[in-house]
This record gives structure tokens, sequence and C-alpha cells, in this order.
């Protein structure tokens, strides 16, 4: 019997490659029983964004540079899923101009995935399923899980707080929050299994159970999830600053397992943008919050977003953001220019800031970034620290993980060490790289 495969390419945060381990999941169960390149594939699936326009552009090139592939290679099926699929009129659009084309799904209904392939099967016209709303919650789908020794658990889908940028909470929906009985039992399951890192995800992780739906609130979420038996580390992203709470501070001091790092997305420094960016918080509200989180967690790291040229952003307000990525003492943060998104308020704001004073502020701001993300580094030469080794480089030919507080670790090594512990010292530092001896495996 022929063996069909897959090849799946994904953009976009962890909920997307998640998610495209649950697509995996699904393929298999239809009898593609492998991973491929893209040349050998008999099924390829995109798992889009659209979170700026740079994600779409990426998605619309790759799937534009299928043609010929396509031409040549007949029986083979090219879906388009993900949140760019889920915008309102771009199933359309993608039709248009890639009319081979043979699947579009939505994020509202992975699970019928499986139904829309069969269905393709017999089918000329291409099968466009978007669902306007989520219905259920997808549990349900074993993931082919591609990241071991991490994986990752959604706790939530969705988002109620419609940031004046941001196009999630229209291709996702409302947010929705799995039953912590479920969410426990993956994540004993995946321990039993072998995992190290668990990852807990959602868009706002400190509203769960806001709907009820969960059973418990999100700090004894993470007080249940961390006391399960075993050694590993545990993860949760992202934390919205206004649910914030001093209760999730001392839940995470309370548990050694519970990686002392807190992604807490600012995006501005400056009160009338982060009120125009509907963030309900201020930067006096933010900067107490990292105050709370460290009196608990002394040795704790804090990470975050941040957006430059939010329509009428001055050269002050700019001025705002780095002050406080200083005075946050960020350990590093993603740097977004932002980019206006069709259907949000904010598409609609006048004052746009020309492109070459974002590109000039986003310059600075990824230096100051930098460059404390750098001097972090510097102090952990000489000390020890412990990675939970991932995968293997070969073009340095060594080992690398990460540690507790989220630094790229590399060392040498001659057993398989992806999936274990080890201690190094470290004898070198290079922006967010550590190099190090090994001390100890466990
Ligand atoms: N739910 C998470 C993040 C989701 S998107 C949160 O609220 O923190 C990840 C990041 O992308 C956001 O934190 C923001 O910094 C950035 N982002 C979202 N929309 C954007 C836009 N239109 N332009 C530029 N950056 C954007
Ligand atoms: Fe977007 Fe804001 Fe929701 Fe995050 S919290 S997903 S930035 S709307
Ligand atoms: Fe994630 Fe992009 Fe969607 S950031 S939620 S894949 S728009």
């Amino acid at each position: 019997m022929l063996i069909m495969k897959y090849h799946i390419v994904t953009y976009g945060c962890q909920m997307n490659l998640h998610e495209s381990e649950k697509i995996a999941g699904m393929l298999k169960d239809l009898g593609y029983a492998t991973e491929s390149p893209i040349e050998d594939a008999d099924i390829v699936v995109f798992n889009t964004c659209c979170i700026r326009e740079n994600a779409e552009n990426h998605a619309f090139g790759n799937i534009g540079a299928l043609k010929k592939l396509k031409r040549q290679k007949k029986g083979m099926l090219i879906a388009v899923g993900g949140c760019m699929a889920q915008e309102t009129g771009k199933a359309q659009i993608l039709l248009e101009k890639f009319p081979f084309i043979d699947i579009i799904f939505g994020t509202h209904n992975l699970n019928d995935l499986k139904d829309l392939v069969v269905q393709k099967r017999t089918e000329r016209k291409a099968v466009v399923n978007i669902k306007d709303a989520r219905t259920e919650v997808e549990d349900g789908i074993s993931p082919v899980r591609t990241s071991y020794p991490n994986a990752w658990v959604n706790i939530s889908y969705g988002c109620n707080n419609f940031c004046t940028y941001c196009i999630v909470p229209y291709v996702r929906g409302r947010e929705c929050s799995r039953a912590a009985a479920d969410i426990i039992g993956e994540v004993k399951q995946l321990l039993k299994e072998g995992y190290k890192e668990i990852t807990l995800l959602g868009q706002n992780v400190n509203s769960y159970n806001n709907d009820g739906k969960g059973g418990m609130s999100f700090p004894q979420l993470l007080e249940e999830v961390a006391s399960c038996e075993g050694k590993y580390r545990l993860r949760f992203m992202t934390s919205h600053p206004k649910d914030f709470s001093e209760e999730l501070a001392v839940v995470m001091s309370r548990h050694d397992n519970i990686c002392k790092t807190l992604h807490l997305p600012v995006q501005s420094g400056s009160n009338r943008i982060l009120k125009l960016m509907n963030r309900r918080y201020t930067r006096e509200d933010y900067l107490k919050e990292i105050e709370i989180f460290k009196r608990y967690n002394p040795n704790g790291v804090v990470t975050s977003d941040l957006i430059v040229g939010f329509p009428t952003e001055t050269e002050e307000e700019f001025q705002e953001t780095l002050d406080l990525v200083k005075e946050a003492d960020f350990a590093s943060a993603f740097t977004f220019v932002y980019s206006p998104r069709t259907g949000t308020v904010a598409a609609g704001m006048e004052g746009r800031v020309p492109e070459e004073v974002s590109k000039d502020r986003i310059m600075r701001l990824i230096a100051q970034v930098n460059a404390q993300t750098r001097e972090k580094s510097l102090h952990y030469v000489g000390k020890e620290t412990e990675i939970l080794c991932e995968g293997y480089d070969e073009k340095s030919k060594m080992y690398l993980g990460r540690d507790s507080l989220g630094r790229m670790g590399y060392f040498a090594g001659e057993s398989d060490l992806i999936g274990k512990f080890v201690k190094i010292r470290v004898t070198r530092a290079s922006g967010i790289s550590l190099y190090g001896d090994v001390l100890s495996i466990e």
C-alpha cells in the first residue's frame, strides 16, 4: 500500500503551532502516515496568521509558490486554515488569487477538517467551511506533538479584550475556557509520557474561568497543575496586565517547578496611548504589578510585547515606552511596528505615524531591549544554571535548551541528552545565549 504523506506550514503564535499538531493528528487518522518535504506531500496545509500585514504577505507568497507543483501533482491537496482564512472575505480572495486551493477552513471548526478532506476527495470544487462562532471547545483531537520535551496545553480559546489594534478577537471569537479537570488530566498524561515542560496556553490566561466553564480560577489551576508528580517545568502565556493578581504571584513563588518568568505584554509606556489601545491599565498599574511579582519572586524575570507607531504616538510618548523598558527591567521583549488590521477600531483612527518614523523608533527600541538582554546574560558567566535539553544544533555541534528563566544554553555532549535536565557552568554569554560546560545530567 502507498504511504500518504503530509506537510504543514505554520505561521503565528504558539497557539497556532499547537493547532498544527492537532491538524497533524487528524491527518494521521485519515491515513497520512508521515510528515514529508512539501514536494513529496499528498496534502499540504497552511495554518495561517493575520496578526500583522507581513504575516499575511508571507502566507500569500508561500501559497502562490505552490502553483507549479500543484500543476505537476494534480492529486496533491492544498488546504488553507487558521486566522487569516477566518478573516471576513478572505476565503473569497484566496480562491480568486489561488484557484488551485482545495480546502479552506477556519479557526472555529478545526475538528471539521477530517470531514472536509474526505468530502474533497470526491468533489471537484473547492470545499470552503468557515463558521462565524465557536460552538464547542476543541477537545478530543490527539495531537502529533513535535516539540518534545515541551508540550503545549490549551486552557482557553479566543479573547474578549478587543485591544483596538488587534484582530485576534475577530478571528478567534469569544473567550471560552476548557474544564480544569480536562486540562489537569491532559497534563498528567503528558507527564506519564515523559514530557518535561508544560506550557499552558491562552490569549489571556489570567481571565481563565471568567465564563465559569473552567471550574476554578487561573491561580488555582496553576497550583493544581504544579502539584503533579515528577520533575517537570511549568510555563504559561499570555498574561494580560489588567487581570494580573497578587494571588498569581504567590502561587508562582510557592512551587519550584513554576518558571519564574512572567510574560506580561505592556504594549506602550504612555497612558494616553494605552487608553487609545483599550488596554485598561496605566503605566503606574503595570509597574505596581511588576513590583508585586518581584516581591514574591525576587529572582523572577519579566518579558513583554511592545508596539511602536500606534496612531498619533508622539516622540515623547515613544520615549515613555523606552523609559518603561528600563524601569520594568525587561529581560527580553518582542517588539512590533503597528500594523493596521481591517475591521479593528485603530484601523479607522487618524494620525498614522509615517513608516520611516516607526522604523526609527523600532530600531531604538530593539537596541534598548538587546542592551538589557545582553547585560543580564553577562551576570550568568561563572554561574551554574540548569538547562532542559531540547535539541541538537548541527551548525555548532552542540546541544541546546533553555534554563527556567528562558535563556538559551548551549553545551557539548556525547550521548543523547534531549529531554534531560543538564546543569552547566556558564563560560561565555552572547546576546540571549549562554555557553557552558556540563556539570551533571538528570
Ligand atoms: N493575547 C496576547 C498577545 C496576542 S498577539 C496578549 O494580549 O498579550 C501578540 C502580540 O502581537 C501582542 O501582544 C501585540 O504586541 C502584537 N500585535 C497585535 N496586534 C498588532 C498589530 N495590529 N500591529 C502590531 N503588533 C500587534
Ligand atoms: Fe489581542 Fe488584546 Fe486579546 Fe491580546 S488581549 S489577543 S492583544 S485583543
Ligand atoms: Fe496567533 Fe496570529 Fe492567530 S498570533 S491567534 S495565529 S492571528
